[in-house]
């Protein structure tokens, strides 16, 4: 689809990735961008129109459709990490509210949006997912397990939305240089790479976007990165 002349509503818009999808889609020309924030009064792009939306809220989708009928082009980009470990004593209440915020939040809002979209045109829906989608690491295991569930129904929107000509694109970043990983000691992607290569994608009519290396290492390495990750005999000491 075209970024110019578009009209983008962007969820978790006030901040990291969220505020950089924003400036890139007004730099290349998107006529109108809705930036939804739990705040609104915390968006910072000067352009955009703030919404208040708390993706958990059926209330606020339910106001927000209804406010926003001329969106053809839905980022589904507010996510949160709470966990964790599986084995730790809190993980299950963790692992709940990371499949409020990032499986149904962008699940309610995709459905509750699907026929703004196909009124507009078909237009897009982009899914912000992570590399994590496709592997699992000890310290955000609950949150992979959300992301993995994601990108499975990612796909399913995608076979479900092409009847009406909507492009559906999961993302996958590794780490991103936002506050969500300020805690995290590793090489990091710029937000600006991760929103470029989205757009990029959209554009190209790609259903899917590899945001970085790391991301593009995992993907070519299925099924094979379960060997490279999880050797056959940890350590007792490590389980
Ligand atoms: N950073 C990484 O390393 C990384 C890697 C791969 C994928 N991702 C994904 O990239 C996306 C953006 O994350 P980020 O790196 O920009 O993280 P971030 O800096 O922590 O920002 C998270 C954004 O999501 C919003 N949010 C959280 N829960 C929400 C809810 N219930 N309703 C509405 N908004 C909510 C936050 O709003 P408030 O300001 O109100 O808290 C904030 O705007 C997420 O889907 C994340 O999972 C991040």
């Amino acid at each position: 689809m075209d970024i110019k002349g578009s009209v983008a509503f962007v969820t978790g818009a006030n901040r990291g990735l969220g505020a950089e999808y924003v400036q890139q889609l007004l730099d290349r020309g998107a006529s109108k961008v809705y930036a939804a924030a739990r705040n609104p009064e915390s968006v910072k792009n000067s352009g955009a129109i703030p919404i208040q939306l708390d993706v958990t809220n059926a209330e606020h989708i339910r106001a927000a459709v209804a406010e926003c009928g001329d969106v053809n082009l839905l980022i589904n980009n507010a996510g949160a990490v709470l966990g964790g470990r599986i084995m730790a004593d809190n993980s299950l209440e963790n692992a709940k509210a990371e499949f409020e915020t990032n499986v149904w939040g962008p699940f309610n809002l995709s459905k509750a949006f699907a026929d703004t979209l196909e009124k507009n045109g078909g237009g897009a829906v982009v899914n912000v997912l992570s590399a994590v989608s496709w592997m699992s690491l000890k310290e955000v295991a609950t949150y992979a397990m959300s992301k993995s569930a994601a990108w499975s129904f990612t796909n399913g929107l995608r076979l479900e939305l092409a009847r009406q000509g909507t492009q559906v694109v999961a993302v996958h970043p590794a780490f991103i240089d936002t506050d969500m990983a300020a805690g995290v000691d590793m090489p990091k992607t710029s937000p600006h790479q991760v929103v470029e290569r989205t757009l990029n994608g959209l554009e190209a009519g790609d259903v899917e976007v590899l945001a970085d290396d790391t991301s593009t290492f995992v993907k070519n390495s299925l099924p094979k990165h379960i060997e490279t990750f999880y050797p056959k005999f940890a350590k007792k000491s490590d389980r």
